[in-house]
């Protein structure tokens, strides 16, 4: 495990002076230190390394507010932030690290499913709330009680592109019956995601053109997809990472599957606009957010995030901003500053207007919420506004 990532970093972009604050106390006891001690887990580096720092970007603007307008409850926040590369084997010590030796409040992690899988069991055990900004697999939160989300499930986000693409074209959608899915079997993600469209492809009168799999960090796609060809789909769903899809979708095109047969996915795609090229062109991914979503908390949001980092914020910064208002929100409703307090607190969150919609966490610590479908447009990297479907 990378040790304290930018650690110090974060403190001094949050005005204070040090790794470690402290005042000349005269009288020997060591002084009691006034602030809020967050945890961060994500992967920084390694193949998923936009999902950690789109995040991680996110985290800190909230934090940046919440500081600059005097914390909460007269207290300043302080962000202790582990590299986990992306591994679940460095998850467990990134996480446990935070709760025995940074004594963290609560804990924001992680992006991937598989890796909120791991993390959370360990929160869970010590009794420190998690929340996980964009984890979309329905087991991350049945971990347990203290395990949040303020995301949409995957069963729901199934549904979407499934309802997207049998939809007639009149009524915003496809107009596709039969498609074909190839899975990340290495992602707890992708194979409950591909479970989840072939159930609600099925239930709108869809159906599996075929199904075939890799592992994530595979090179070469050719056997599952000429298996795919041979089938003759009218789509192909890829619920897997952008690292991997980009590799796909230039695959997908070069063995002469035409685009006509359009690429579908799901909110693992973000950031593909940035590799996919030109094979990636008029793909359609199920999203947490569109950046020109006109609500002023949107417009608010990406206009700073774009001053500050040079370019629109995805869905993951979005959803790093929204985690960490939720916690402050709810420190500030705690009626004490301790684990159990904020995790009670978490739990009644009601109504809580985030980038990403708004949050009410359900008895299943879970968030509902409408997602977008976006399109991309390669010629300059973005993904455009298509619809939006509520649950
Ligand atoms: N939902 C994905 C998962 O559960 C993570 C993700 C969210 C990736 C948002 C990109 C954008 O693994």
């Amino acid at each position: 495990m990378r040790s304290a990532w930018i650690r110090c970093g974060v403190l001094l972009a949050l005005g204070f002076v040090g790794c470690k604050s402290s005042s000349s106390g005269g009288g020997g006891t060591a002084p009691a230190v006034d602030e809020i001690v967050l945890g961060e887990y994500g992967s920084m580096t390694g193949a998923e390394a936009n999902f950690g720092q789109s995040t991680h970007n996110g985290i800190l603007m909230a934090l940046e507010e919440i500081n600059a307008a005097g914390g909460v409850k007269g207290k300043k926040i302080r962000l202790v932030n582990y590299d986990d590369q992306g591994k679940t084997s460095e998850v467990g010590t990134a996480v446990t690290r935070l709760i025995t030796s940074d004594n963290v409040l609560a804990i924001i992690g992680e992006v991937a499913s598989s890796l909120s899988l791991a993390g959370g069991q360990v929160a869970q055990q010590h009794g420190v709330p998690m929340i996980s900004p964009s984890s979309t697999n329905p087991k991350v939160t049945e971990t347990g009680d203290y395990i949040f989300r303020v995301c949409f499930i995957d069963p729901f986000q199934g549904y979407v592109m499934a309802k997207f693409a049998t939809d007639p074209k009149d009524q915003k959608g496809l107009g596709i019956k039969k498609v074909a899915i190839l899975i990340d079997q290495r992602q707890a993600y992708s194979q409950g995601l591909a479970r989840d469209f072939e159930i609600a492809l099925l239930k709108v009168g869809g159906s599996i053109a075929g199904k075939a799999s890799y592992q994530g960090g595979d090179q070469d796609f050719t056997a599952q997809l000429t298996q795919i060809k041979n089938a003759a789909p009218e789509a192909i769903y890829l619920p897997g990472y952008y690292t991997d899809i980009a590799n796909i979708a230039r695959q997908v095109r070069a063995l002469g599957i035409p685009p006509t047969v359009p690429l579908l996915g799901g909110d693992g795609w973000e950031s593909v606009t940035e590799i996919g090229g030109p094979a990636i062109d008029g793909a359609y991914y199920s999203n947490h957010y569109a950046p020109e979503d006109p609500r002023p908390e949107v417009q608010a949001f990406v206009t700073k995030y774009k001053a500050k980092h040079g370019r629109v914020p995805d869905s993951l910064a979005a959803l790093g901003y929204d985690a960490t208002m939720l916690f402050k929100d709810a420190v500030n409703r705690a009626p004490t500053i301790d684990r159990k307090a904020v995790r009670d607190a978490i739990a009644a969150t009601k109504d809580l207007q985030g980038v990403a919609g708004k949050i009410t966490i359900d008895a299943q610590r879970n968030a509902r919420k409408p997602a977008v479908v976006l399109q991309i447009h390669s010629a300059n990297k973005t993904a455009a506004f298509v619809t939006s479907i509520s649950p």
